[in-house]
Parts: structure tokens; C-alpha cells; sequence
């Protein structure tokens, strides 16, 4: 259903530039959860932000490629052209819900307001009322709620407000981006198990943002792991952690704590990762990796296209015998 492909975004002028998210491309079925991962910097925040049109002027701008949504480049559309065709639906939800909302405003007023701007640009007629949308996000006694502002409720609860915003304005893909860093455990698997019931329910697709690798074992069907502004791998979520072909992302594998052995020394990876534009030729992981040989350093680096739509940006990927 949104397909990206082969989006670069830059800083600096057409003439010299420099990548900070570079080539990439993923899809999203309808209902399926996709978990964009990786470590701080390599360009998640700016892919879901040039998807959703919202790279500031002057900033860092769409170089090369397009996201299509039902066969809609979103990307270089106008905002009001993406809801007239009728592909308004790309909704955002981000870490800190208390940022997004506005404190003077009940929570009832700003998902009637999302519900009203909605339905004047689309022209269409929307049965379903602020409250049926806290209903939907369970929000418990959304009658007397509807009028709390957004100081008077928890974390989890202005984050299933913001949801519900979301959802007023009928999309087709939600991009949540770090939509649980700020909660607590359970709080946190509350908010995973209603994202998960809105794929199931509304066929909702969800492009889930976190550097949180047990989120992702949690909730994501399929994975794209993204190092120094590419996607070195995507694959089902069983795969990546099963079968990490990049040995990037099998290197974050044995970085996760194992709860059986409490006293083993937590692994790290060596060396620190790759800033915009450091690595311009070969492997932007190949200082960091154990297997680099010389070829590695080379241009250009072909995905090596592995099993039931895996692939890996890798000459040698782990796993595949030679
Ligand atoms: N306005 C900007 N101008 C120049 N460079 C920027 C700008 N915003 C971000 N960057 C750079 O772009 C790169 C990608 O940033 P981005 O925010 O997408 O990372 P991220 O993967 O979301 O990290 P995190 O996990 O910390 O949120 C970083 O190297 C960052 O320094
Ligand atoms: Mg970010």
C-alpha cells in the first residue's frame, strides 16, 4: 500500500550535497507493521518526515525518489492535493504526546477539530464522533474525559488521545515514531496491543519508528534495519532476529541483553557509527566490521537478494553459503 523507493534526502545545495538518508526503499501491505530501526541519527526521523511532506524549507530536502500511496506520489504533492485525491492518509503520532497537544484545549475540541477539518477539505460525510474515537483508542468513560485537558491525564492515556487524533483523520498508514520511548513497560505493551488491534480491525498499516529491539519482537511483522541514512536489511521480523544476513544487524542482535544470563558483560559494537557524508564509497559499516575485506570499501554495493523477501546490503552476507 505505500511503497517508498530509492528516496534520498540532502543537506546542502543541488550542486553540493551531502546524504543523510540515502536510497531508501520499503513497502507496507495493508494492515501489515513495519519497524524501522536502527541507531540514534541514521535518518528514521527524516524518512517518516519526508513521507509525510513535513521537511521544513531551507532544511534538508527530498534529493531523489517518491512514496506512493495506492499509486500517489505523496512525496511531491501539495498537502491539500494528497486529501483532495482522496490520499490524505498518511497520519503521524511522535514520542512526547504532551508536545503535540495543545493545553488549552479539551481533548474532545481537538479530535472534533481533526474530525472537522477532515471532512471539510475531503467533502465527506463522517458519522463517527470525538467520543466514538476515544471509544476506539479505550479510553475508559470517554463521556467525562472528553472534556479533561491534556495536563489531566497520564502519559498513556494523552498518547491514546493522540492516536485518536490520528485516526480522525482517516488514514491509511500511521506513522508512529518512537510513540512509546516516553512510557513505562506496561503502559508501553497497552499502547502495542491497541496498534496492533487497529492493523486488525481498520487494516490500518503502520510504519513503526524505535531503537527498541524488544518493541520489535513485540509488535512488527516485518523489519528494515537502517544504518548511516540506507537500509542495510529487510526481512520478516522472525528472519531478522533468526537469521540476520547484515553483519550490522547481527551485531545489534548480540548486543541485546539475554534476562537467562544476568551477569554476562552487555556486548557493544565497536567503534562509533557513521555521520552524514563521513563514508562516501563502498560500505558505510565496513570500518565497524568484523568480515570487511578490501572489496567491501569498493562502489557501488549491490543488495544481495536472500530467501522469502530478505535482502541485505552486503557482498557477504552471514548465513549464505558461497
Ligand atoms: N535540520 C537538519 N539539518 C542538518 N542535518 C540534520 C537536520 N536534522 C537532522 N539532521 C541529521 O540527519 C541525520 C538523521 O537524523 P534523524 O533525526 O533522522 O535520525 P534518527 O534516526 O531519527 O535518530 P534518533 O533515533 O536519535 O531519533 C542525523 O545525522 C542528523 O544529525
Ligand atoms: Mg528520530
Amino acid at each position: 500500500m505505500l511503497r517508498v523507493s530509492d528516496l534520498s534526502i540532502s543537506i546542502g545545495s543541488p550542486d553540493n550535497y551531502i546524504d543523510i538518508v540515502s536510497s531508501v526503499s520499503f513497502e507496507i501491505g495493508r494492515g501489515e507493521i513495519l519497524g524501522l530501526v536502527g541507531e540514534s541519527g541514521c535518518g528514521k526521523s527524516m524518512t517518516s518526515l519526508a513521507v509525510m511532506g513535513l521537511l521544513a524549507k531551507g532544511g534538508p530536502w527530498v534529493r531523489t525518489g517518491r512514496a506512493e500511496l495506492s499509486g500517489f506520489d505523496v512525496i511531491h504533492a501539495e498537502p491539500y492535493e494528497r486529501v483532495e485525491a482522496g490520499h490524505g492518509g498518511i497520519a503521524m503520532i511522535f514520542q512526547e504526546p504532551m508536545s503535540s497537544l495543545n493545553p488549552v484545549m479539551t481533548i474532545g475540541e481537538q479530535i472534533e477539530e481533526a474530525i472537522n477539518v477532515h471532512q471539510r477539505v475531503t467533502g465527506s460525510r463522517q458519522n463517527l464522533t470525538a467520543r466514538d474515537y476515544l471509544e476506539m483508542v479505550r479510553i475508559a468513560d470517554a463521556a467525562m474525559q472528553i472534556n479533561a485537558y491534556p495536563h489531566q491525564l497520564s502519559g498513556g492515556m494523552r498518547q491514546r488521545v493522540m492516536i485518536a487524533i490520528a485516526l480522525a483523520c482517516q488514514p491509511q498508514v500511521l506513522i508512529a515514531d518512537e510513540p512509546t520511548t516516553a512510557l513505562d513497560v506496561t503502559v508501553q505493551a497497552q499502547i502495542l496491543s491497541l496498534l496492533r488491534e487497529l492493523c486488525d480491525t481498520l487494516g490500518l498499516s503502520i510504519l513503526f519508528i524505535t531503537h527498541d529491539l524488544g518493541v520489535v519482537a513485540q509488535l512488527v511483522d516485518r523489519v528494515a534495519v537502517m544504518y548511516a541514512g540506507r537500509v542495510v536489511e529487510t526481512a520478516a521480523v522472525d528472519r531478522v532476529f533468526d537469521a540476520a544476513a547484515h553483519p550490522y544487524t547481527a551485531a545489534l542482535m548480540s548486543c541485546l541483553p539475554d534476562p537467562a544470563h544476568r551477569v554476562r558483560r552487555l556486548v557493544t559494537i565497536p567503534g562509533q557509527a557513521a555521520k552524514p557524508g563521513q563514508i562516501t564509497k563502498g560500505c558505510a559499516f565496513a570500518p565497524r566490521c568484523a568480515y570487511a575485506v578490501d572489496i567491501c570499501r569498493e562502489d557501488p554495493l549491490p543488495y544481495a537478494m536472500l530467501a522469502d523477501n530478505h535482502r541485505a546490503l552486503c557482498l557477504f552476507p552471514r548465513g549464505v553459503v558461497r
